[in-house]
């Protein structure tokens, strides 16, 4: 970029995986950073600060704190978060992200862009894409200028949920069936496209868009992870019950599996965010298998 952005962009999630990447992403371009946080003392807040963010301390709970937050910038990216996998605290997540939005609301702030879910909708039917959605509409009817992100699965799921090395070989296993593509986008162009849209270098027609770098079934992810090792592969389909008790867990892999669940244009995508990430870069970049 030739010319440092003026003004500040505020980002709610800065100390997480989608927030800590947009502020990546940001800096990058020499944009000012404005990061809402609940504990500006953690360790992850003051890493922030060391790279020349600013702390504004909020509690989602605390309306003032949030509209005091946001004042006088000219972006903000926010996503939200549902604390665990029960009704209650997935309506929470629907809960911070009105906060959120009223916030923005009481501070004029002149665009917002949400990172959402793929699918949200759609009427997927999955708790936890539900709540979002209702952040969604709460953010359609606010009268802000919108941008919806709709990120698909994380790549980063890989790293906690990825394959494992079993006598010499690559063996990943999931509760979807083979033979399914299932779209996945990392969390690095997540940041990317976020901050296009806060610095206003991209647009998302219509207001909102699916994002996704790549597309592969169990065996395609089992197969990148053994071209990246120089092993062998394979994938096995496991039954949703090793889900347990999660029904929100149960539903979204239940959704998975009903194709097409997920419906990134990786086309469109791509002329936003041209190096967006295949899962063999991400593996990479991610430096998978090395720890
Ligand atoms: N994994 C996937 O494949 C996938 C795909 C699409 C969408 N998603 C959605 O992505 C979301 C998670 O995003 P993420 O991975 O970036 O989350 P994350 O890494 O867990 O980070 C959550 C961020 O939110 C902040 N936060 C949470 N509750 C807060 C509160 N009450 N007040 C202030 N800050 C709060 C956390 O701050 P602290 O550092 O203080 O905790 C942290 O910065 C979920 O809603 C999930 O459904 C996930």
């Amino acid at each position: 970029m030739d010319t440092q952005p003026a003004g500040t962009i505020a980002v709610f999630g800065g100390t997480g995986k989608q927030g800590g990447a947009v502020i990546d992403a940001l800096l990058s371009r020499g944009a000012r950073v404005r990061a809402l946080v609940r504990n500006p003392e953690s360790e992850r807040a003051r890493a922030l600060a060391g790279r020349g963010v600013e702390l504004a301390p909020v509690g989602i709970g605390d309306a003032a704190s949030l509209s005091a937050a946001l004042h006088g910038v000219d972006a903000f990216f926010f996503m939200t978060t549902p604390e665990g996998t029960s009704p209650a605290e997935i309506e929470g997540e629907t809960r911070q992200g009105i906060a959120l939005v009223e916030a923005a609301v009481a501070a004029a702030v002149p665009h917002v862009v949400f990172s959402s879910v793929g699918g949200a909708e759609r009427e997927s039917g999955v708790p936890h894409f539900d709540s979002k959605r209702r952040v969604e509409e709460h953010l359609e009817q606010s009268g802000l200028r919108a941008t919806l992100v709709r990120p698909v699965a994380f790549m980063e799921n890989f790293t906690s949920m990825g394959p494992s090395v079993e006598n010499g070989e690559i063996v990943f296993r999931w509760p979807l069936p083979d033979g399914i593509p299932l779209q996945l986008v990392s969390v690095r162009d997540i940041g990317q496209i976020s901050a296009s849209f806060l610095l206003g270098t991209a647009k998302a027609a219509g207001g909102a868009i699916e994002i996704a770098g790549d597309e592969r079934t169990g065996s395609q992810i089992a197969a990148a992870f053994g071209a990246h090792a120089g092993l062998p592969a394979r994938y096995e389909a496991l039954p949703l019950h090793v889900l347990g008790d999660n029904e929100d867990a149960q539903a979204m892999f239940r959704w998975f599996a009903e194709t097409p669940a997920y419906q990134a244009d990786l086309g469109a995508v791509k002329s936003i965010e041209p190096t967006a990430w295949d899962l063999p870069t991400w593996i990479r970049a991610s430096g998978w298998g090395q720890g």
